[in-house]
Protein backbone atom coordinates (compact mmCIF):
# COMPACT_ATOMS: atom_id res chain seq x y z
CA UNK A 1 0.00 0.00 0.00
CA UNK A 2 1.35 3.01 -0.72
CA UNK A 3 0.13 6.27 1.57
CA UNK A 4 0.79 9.81 0.86
CA UNK A 5 1.37 10.98 4.45
CA UNK A 6 1.09 15.09 4.87
CA UNK A 7 1.97 17.02 8.46
CA UNK A 8 1.14 20.68 8.90
CA UNK A 9 0.22 20.78 12.45
CA UNK A 10 2.86 23.51 13.27
CA UNK A 11 5.66 25.65 11.34
CA UNK A 12 6.81 22.43 9.15
CA UNK A 13 4.99 21.39 6.24
CA UNK A 14 5.99 18.13 5.93
CA UNK A 15 4.86 15.35 3.13
CA UNK A 16 6.30 11.87 2.30
CA UNK A 17 5.46 8.56 0.65
CA UNK A 18 5.49 5.44 2.42
CA UNK A 19 4.86 2.27 0.61
CA UNK A 20 3.81 -1.07 3.12
CA UNK A 21 5.97 -3.06 1.20
CA UNK A 22 9.18 -1.14 0.14
CA UNK A 23 9.41 1.19 3.22
CA UNK A 24 10.06 5.08 3.39
CA UNK A 25 10.30 6.00 -0.48
CA UNK A 26 10.74 9.67 -0.51
CA UNK A 27 10.31 12.65 1.90
CA UNK A 28 10.19 16.05 1.81
CA UNK A 29 9.84 19.43 4.01
CA UNK A 30 9.43 22.91 4.15
CA UNK A 31 10.70 24.85 7.70
CA UNK A 32 9.11 27.68 8.54
CA UNK A 33 11.29 28.35 10.86
CA UNK A 34 13.26 31.26 8.96
CA UNK A 35 9.98 33.27 8.43
CA UNK A 36 8.42 33.00 12.25
CA UNK A 37 11.95 33.87 13.51
CA UNK A 38 11.29 37.45 13.32
CA UNK A 39 8.38 37.23 15.57
CA UNK A 40 10.10 35.08 18.40
CA UNK A 41 7.81 32.51 18.25
CA UNK A 42 4.91 30.54 15.46
CA UNK A 43 2.68 32.93 14.32
CA UNK A 44 -0.67 30.93 13.89
CA UNK A 45 -2.19 33.16 10.60
CA UNK A 46 1.00 33.15 8.91
CA UNK A 47 1.66 29.18 9.43
CA UNK A 48 -1.39 28.54 7.88
CA UNK A 49 -0.75 30.72 4.83
CA UNK A 50 2.50 29.03 4.03
CA UNK A 51 0.89 26.27 4.33
CA UNK A 52 -1.01 26.80 1.58
CA UNK A 53 1.74 28.10 -0.49
CA UNK A 54 3.88 25.04 0.12
CA UNK A 55 2.22 21.82 -0.05
CA UNK A 56 0.87 21.41 -3.62
CA UNK A 57 4.28 21.68 -4.46
CA UNK A 58 6.01 19.79 -2.14
CA UNK A 59 3.79 16.87 -2.87
CA UNK A 60 4.85 17.18 -6.38
CA UNK A 61 7.93 16.52 -5.20
CA UNK A 62 7.70 13.82 -3.42
CA UNK A 63 5.52 12.12 -5.99
CA UNK A 64 8.54 12.98 -8.62
CA UNK A 65 11.09 11.79 -6.26
CA UNK A 66 9.34 8.26 -5.70
CA UNK A 67 8.73 8.04 -10.19
CA UNK A 68 4.83 7.67 -9.42
CA UNK A 69 1.58 9.85 -10.66
CA UNK A 70 -0.85 10.71 -7.98
CA UNK A 71 -3.10 8.04 -9.56
CA UNK A 72 -0.78 5.17 -8.16
CA UNK A 73 -1.20 6.53 -4.55
CA UNK A 74 -3.70 3.61 -2.14
CA UNK A 75 -4.30 5.83 0.54
CA UNK A 76 -3.58 9.08 2.16
CA UNK A 77 -2.74 10.17 5.89
CA UNK A 78 -2.70 13.70 7.37
CA UNK A 79 -1.86 15.45 10.93
CA UNK A 80 -5.38 15.77 12.08
CA UNK A 81 -4.16 17.02 15.59
CA UNK A 82 -3.08 18.24 18.01
CA UNK A 83 -1.43 21.70 16.67
CA UNK A 84 -2.62 24.81 15.48
CA UNK A 85 -6.30 24.51 14.03
CA UNK A 86 -5.98 26.68 10.72
CA UNK A 87 -2.21 24.88 10.31
CA UNK A 88 -4.23 21.35 10.51
CA UNK A 89 -7.06 22.55 8.32
CA UNK A 90 -4.73 23.28 5.40
CA UNK A 91 -3.38 19.53 5.59
CA UNK A 92 -6.92 17.98 6.60
CA UNK A 93 -8.45 19.84 3.36
CA UNK A 94 -5.67 19.00 1.12
CA UNK A 95 -5.92 15.27 1.75
CA UNK A 96 -9.62 14.79 1.68
CA UNK A 97 -9.97 17.35 -1.28
CA UNK A 98 -7.34 14.68 -2.95
CA UNK A 99 -8.78 11.47 -1.77
CA UNK A 100 -11.99 12.14 -2.63
CA UNK A 101 -10.58 13.36 -6.86
CA UNK A 102 -8.80 10.07 -6.55
CA UNK A 103 -11.42 8.06 -5.49
CA UNK A 104 -8.86 6.72 -2.45
CA UNK A 105 -9.21 6.12 1.63
CA UNK A 106 -7.93 9.04 3.51
CA UNK A 107 -7.20 9.00 7.26
CA UNK A 108 -6.70 11.77 9.93
CA UNK A 109 -3.64 10.42 12.74
CA UNK A 110 -2.29 11.69 15.56
CA UNK A 111 0.76 13.78 15.98
CA UNK A 112 2.17 12.72 18.86
CA UNK A 113 1.48 9.07 17.43
CA UNK A 114 3.65 9.94 14.60
CA UNK A 115 6.37 11.09 16.62
CA UNK A 116 6.06 8.07 18.93
CA UNK A 117 6.36 5.76 15.75
CA UNK A 118 9.20 7.49 14.17
CA UNK A 119 11.98 5.25 15.18
CA UNK A 120 10.03 2.44 13.48
CA UNK A 121 11.59 4.22 10.25
CA UNK A 122 15.20 3.21 11.34
CA UNK A 123 16.92 -0.23 10.34
CA UNK A 124 17.19 -0.84 14.37
CA UNK A 125 13.25 -0.31 15.30
CA UNK A 126 12.19 -1.22 18.39
CA UNK A 127 9.92 -4.16 19.04
CA UNK A 128 6.40 -3.74 21.29
CA UNK A 129 6.39 -3.36 24.00
CA UNK A 130 8.56 -0.21 25.20
CA UNK A 131 8.56 3.08 27.43
CA UNK A 132 8.31 6.30 25.29
CA UNK A 133 9.69 9.33 26.34
CA UNK A 134 8.04 12.01 23.93
CA UNK A 135 9.92 15.47 24.31
CA UNK A 136 8.31 18.21 21.47
CA UNK A 137 7.56 21.86 21.59
CA UNK A 138 4.23 20.93 23.02
CA UNK A 139 4.37 18.19 25.24
CA UNK A 140 6.33 15.75 27.45
CA UNK A 141 5.07 12.76 28.13
CA UNK A 142 6.02 9.24 28.82
CA UNK A 143 3.95 6.87 27.67
CA UNK A 144 4.07 2.76 27.76
CA UNK A 145 3.28 1.31 24.27
CA UNK A 146 2.06 -2.30 24.01
CA UNK A 147 1.03 -1.87 20.48
CA UNK A 148 0.10 0.32 17.93
CA UNK A 149 -2.89 2.72 19.72
CA UNK A 150 -2.27 0.60 23.31
CA UNK A 151 -0.67 3.33 25.42
CA UNK A 152 -0.57 4.41 28.72
CA UNK A 153 0.44 7.68 29.85
CA UNK A 154 2.86 7.25 32.70
CA UNK A 155 3.49 10.66 33.23
CA UNK A 156 3.41 14.09 31.92
CA UNK A 157 3.90 17.93 32.10
CA UNK A 158 1.92 19.70 34.29
CA UNK A 159 2.63 23.22 33.01
CA UNK A 160 5.59 23.92 30.24
CA UNK A 161 6.73 21.01 27.74
CA UNK A 162 10.38 20.67 27.60
CA UNK A 163 11.05 22.34 24.38
CA UNK A 164 8.94 24.97 25.71
CA UNK A 165 11.47 25.48 28.68
CA UNK A 166 14.03 25.71 26.16
CA UNK A 167 12.78 27.67 23.97
CA UNK A 168 11.62 30.57 26.27
CA UNK A 169 15.19 30.13 27.94
CA UNK A 170 16.52 31.15 24.40
CA UNK A 171 14.10 34.28 24.39
CA UNK A 172 15.35 35.32 27.95
CA UNK A 173 19.23 34.44 26.64
CA UNK A 174 18.55 36.80 23.85
CA UNK A 175 18.44 33.91 21.25
CA UNK A 176 15.82 32.89 18.13
CA UNK A 177 13.19 30.80 18.09
CA UNK A 178 12.79 28.01 17.53
CA UNK A 179 15.64 27.94 21.11
CA UNK A 180 16.16 24.59 21.55
CA UNK A 181 18.98 24.06 19.49
CA UNK A 182 21.18 27.52 19.96
CA UNK A 183 20.68 27.16 23.91
CA UNK A 184 22.22 23.24 23.42
CA UNK A 185 24.92 24.96 21.15
CA UNK A 186 25.51 28.13 23.99
CA UNK A 187 25.78 25.08 26.34
CA UNK A 188 28.70 23.71 24.89
CA UNK A 189 30.88 26.78 25.85
CA UNK A 190 29.40 27.10 29.50
CA UNK A 191 31.23 25.72 32.68
CA UNK A 192 28.93 22.27 34.11
CA UNK A 193 30.04 23.76 37.70
CA UNK A 194 29.25 26.81 38.44
CA UNK A 195 25.28 26.32 39.15
CA UNK A 196 23.45 23.65 39.71
CA UNK A 197 19.57 24.57 38.87
CA UNK A 198 16.63 22.26 40.39
CA UNK A 199 15.07 19.22 38.94
CA UNK A 200 12.31 19.69 39.23
CA UNK A 201 9.40 16.81 40.59
CA UNK A 202 12.26 14.55 41.45
CA UNK A 203 12.17 14.69 45.52
CA UNK A 204 8.84 12.73 45.20
CA UNK A 205 7.59 9.91 43.66
CA UNK A 206 6.26 9.38 40.36
CA UNK A 207 6.74 10.32 36.81
CA UNK A 208 4.99 13.43 36.12
CA UNK A 209 6.90 16.64 35.27
CA UNK A 210 7.06 20.14 35.71
CA UNK A 211 9.29 22.85 34.29
CA UNK A 212 7.81 26.73 35.00
CA UNK A 213 10.03 26.55 38.35
CA UNK A 214 13.07 26.05 36.41
CA UNK A 215 12.13 28.32 33.80
CA UNK A 216 11.33 30.49 36.94
CA UNK A 217 14.94 29.89 38.38
CA UNK A 218 16.75 30.36 35.31
CA UNK A 219 15.31 33.51 34.70
CA UNK A 220 15.89 34.84 38.33
CA UNK A 221 19.78 33.80 38.06
CA UNK A 222 20.00 35.84 34.92
CA UNK A 223 18.07 39.08 36.63
CA UNK A 224 20.56 39.13 39.80
CA UNK A 225 23.53 38.89 37.14
CA UNK A 226 22.06 41.60 35.26
CA UNK A 227 21.24 43.15 38.37
CA UNK A 228 24.89 42.83 39.25
CA UNK A 229 26.45 43.75 35.94
CA UNK A 230 27.84 40.22 35.39
CA UNK A 231 25.60 38.89 33.36
CA UNK A 232 28.60 38.19 30.21
CA UNK A 233 28.61 36.13 27.82
CA UNK A 234 30.39 33.15 30.11
CA UNK A 235 28.03 33.57 32.28
CA UNK A 236 24.93 33.42 29.28
CA UNK A 237 26.50 29.93 28.24
CA UNK A 238 27.33 28.83 32.18
CA UNK A 239 23.13 29.43 32.32
CA UNK A 240 22.86 27.08 29.19
CA UNK A 241 24.72 25.04 30.82
CA UNK A 242 22.76 24.55 33.99
CA UNK A 243 19.74 24.94 32.51
CA UNK A 244 20.30 22.02 29.91
CA UNK A 245 21.95 19.57 32.76
CA UNK A 246 18.57 20.32 34.93
CA UNK A 247 16.43 19.09 32.33
CA UNK A 248 18.24 16.63 30.77
CA UNK A 249 18.33 14.97 34.32
CA UNK A 250 15.22 15.33 35.20
CA UNK A 251 14.07 13.51 32.03
CA UNK A 252 16.89 10.67 32.72
CA UNK A 253 15.35 10.13 36.69
CA UNK A 254 11.69 9.89 35.20
CA UNK A 255 12.88 7.37 32.53
CA UNK A 256 14.78 5.73 34.81
CA UNK A 257 11.35 5.39 37.37
CA UNK A 258 9.50 4.37 34.20
CA UNK A 259 11.71 1.52 33.16
CA UNK A 260 11.75 0.45 37.20
CA UNK A 261 8.06 1.06 37.12
CA UNK A 262 7.00 -0.98 33.97
CA UNK A 263 9.94 -3.31 33.66
CA UNK A 264 10.77 -2.80 29.85
CA UNK A 265 14.17 -3.00 28.98
CA UNK A 266 13.36 -0.55 25.77
CA UNK A 267 13.42 3.42 25.66
CA UNK A 268 11.93 5.21 22.75
CA UNK A 269 12.50 8.97 22.74
CA UNK A 270 11.26 11.22 20.24
CA UNK A 271 9.83 14.45 19.47
CA UNK A 272 12.16 17.37 18.67
CA UNK A 273 13.91 17.74 21.90
CA UNK A 274 15.06 14.01 21.65
CA UNK A 275 17.46 15.36 18.82
CA UNK A 276 19.54 16.80 22.08
CA UNK A 277 22.91 15.46 22.24
CA UNK A 278 23.60 15.46 25.75
CA UNK A 279 19.98 14.15 26.20
CA UNK A 280 20.78 11.29 24.10
CA UNK A 281 24.32 10.96 26.25
CA UNK A 282 22.22 11.42 29.73
CA UNK A 283 19.36 8.62 28.78
CA UNK A 284 21.91 6.57 27.25
CA UNK A 285 23.62 6.16 30.22
CA UNK A 286 20.88 5.55 32.54
CA UNK A 287 19.72 2.44 30.10
CA UNK A 288 22.86 1.21 30.32
CA UNK A 289 22.91 0.87 33.59
CA UNK A 290 19.29 -1.20 33.65
CA UNK A 291 20.46 -2.98 30.71
CA UNK A 292 17.92 -1.24 28.47
CA UNK A 293 18.25 -0.29 24.88
CA UNK A 294 17.52 3.38 23.55
CA UNK A 295 15.63 4.16 20.04
CA UNK A 296 15.83 7.61 18.76
CA UNK A 297 14.39 8.02 14.97
CA UNK A 298 17.47 9.67 12.94
CA UNK A 299 17.68 13.68 13.16
CA UNK A 300 15.42 15.21 10.50
CA UNK A 301 12.70 13.01 11.68
CA UNK A 302 13.01 13.91 15.50
CA UNK A 303 11.71 17.27 14.46
CA UNK A 304 7.97 16.88 12.97
CA UNK A 305 7.86 15.28 9.16
CA UNK A 306 5.94 13.83 6.65
CA UNK A 307 7.17 10.54 7.08
CA UNK A 308 6.13 9.80 10.45
CA UNK A 309 2.24 10.74 9.34
CA UNK A 310 2.74 8.41 6.62
CA UNK A 311 3.93 5.37 8.71
CA UNK A 312 1.73 6.07 11.42
CA UNK A 313 -1.39 6.33 8.79
CA UNK A 314 -0.25 3.49 6.98
CA UNK A 315 -0.50 0.96 9.81
CA UNK A 316 -4.07 1.74 10.36
CA UNK A 317 -5.00 2.42 6.86
CA UNK A 318 -3.66 -1.11 6.12
CA UNK A 319 -6.29 -2.35 8.70
CA UNK A 320 -9.23 -1.10 6.90
CA UNK A 321 -9.22 2.48 9.20
CA UNK A 322 -10.12 5.48 7.33
CA UNK A 323 -12.27 8.92 7.88
CA UNK A 324 -15.61 9.18 6.41
CA UNK A 325 -16.19 10.58 3.47
CA UNK A 326 -15.78 14.27 3.12
CA UNK A 327 -15.43 14.82 7.10
CA UNK A 328 -11.83 15.86 8.15
CA UNK A 329 -10.71 16.17 11.43
CA UNK A 330 -8.92 19.23 12.48
CA UNK A 331 -8.85 18.54 16.53
CA UNK A 332 -6.36 21.34 18.15
CA UNK A 333 -6.07 19.19 21.66
CA UNK A 334 -6.35 15.27 21.69
CA UNK A 335 -5.46 12.97 24.65
CA UNK A 336 -2.99 10.57 23.26
CA UNK A 337 -5.20 7.97 25.06
CA UNK A 338 -8.47 8.33 23.50
CA UNK A 339 -6.23 6.33 20.55
CA UNK A 340 -7.37 2.53 20.26
CA UNK A 341 -5.35 -0.21 18.18
CA UNK A 342 -6.11 -0.31 14.74
CA UNK A 343 -9.65 -1.16 13.52
CA UNK A 344 -9.81 -4.29 12.80
CA UNK A 345 -7.52 -6.11 15.27
CA UNK A 346 -8.65 -7.40 18.26
CA UNK A 347 -8.00 -4.57 20.97
CA UNK A 348 -6.17 -7.11 23.61
CA UNK A 349 -3.87 -8.69 20.76
CA UNK A 350 0.02 -7.47 20.81
O1 LIG B 1 8.55 17.92 17.63
P1 LIG B 1 8.81 19.33 17.25
O2 LIG B 1 9.47 19.60 15.93
O3 LIG B 1 7.49 20.16 17.20
C1 LIG B 1 6.43 19.96 18.07
O4 LIG B 1 5.63 19.04 17.82
O5 LIG B 1 6.42 20.71 19.06
O6 LIG B 1 9.66 19.95 18.45
C2 LIG B 1 10.14 21.26 18.41
C3 LIG B 1 10.83 21.57 19.73
C4 LIG B 1 11.20 23.03 19.89
O7 LIG B 1 10.77 23.44 21.16
C5 LIG B 1 12.73 23.04 19.78
O8 LIG B 1 13.33 24.09 20.49
C6 LIG B 1 13.07 21.69 20.36
O9 LIG B 1 12.06 20.82 19.84
N1 LIG B 1 14.41 21.22 19.93
C7 LIG B 1 15.45 21.06 20.77
C8 LIG B 1 16.55 20.64 19.98
N2 LIG B 1 16.12 20.56 18.67
C9 LIG B 1 14.81 20.91 18.67
N3 LIG B 1 15.56 21.23 22.10
C10 LIG B 1 16.76 20.99 22.66
N4 LIG B 1 17.85 20.61 21.98
C11 LIG B 1 17.80 20.41 20.65
N5 LIG B 1 18.91 20.01 19.99
ZN1 LIG C 1 5.88 17.54 16.74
Amino acid sequence: MRVLGIETSCDETGVALFDTERGLVADALHSQVAMHAEYGGVVPELASRDHTRRLLPLIENVLHEARITRHELDAIAYTAGPGLVGALMVGASTAHSMARALDIPVLGVHHMEGHLLAPMLEENAPAFPFVALLVSGGHTQLVRVDGIGRYQLLGESVDDAAGEAFDKTAKMLGLDYPGGPLVAALAEQGDPTRWRFPRPMTDRPGMDFSFSGLKTHTLTTLRRLEADGLLDDQARADIARAFEDAVVDTLAIKCRRALDATGLTRLVVAGGVSANRRLRAGLEQEARKRSATTYYPRGRFCTDNGAMIAYAGAQRLIAGEHDQLGIMQAVPRWPMEQLNPPAGKDASAN
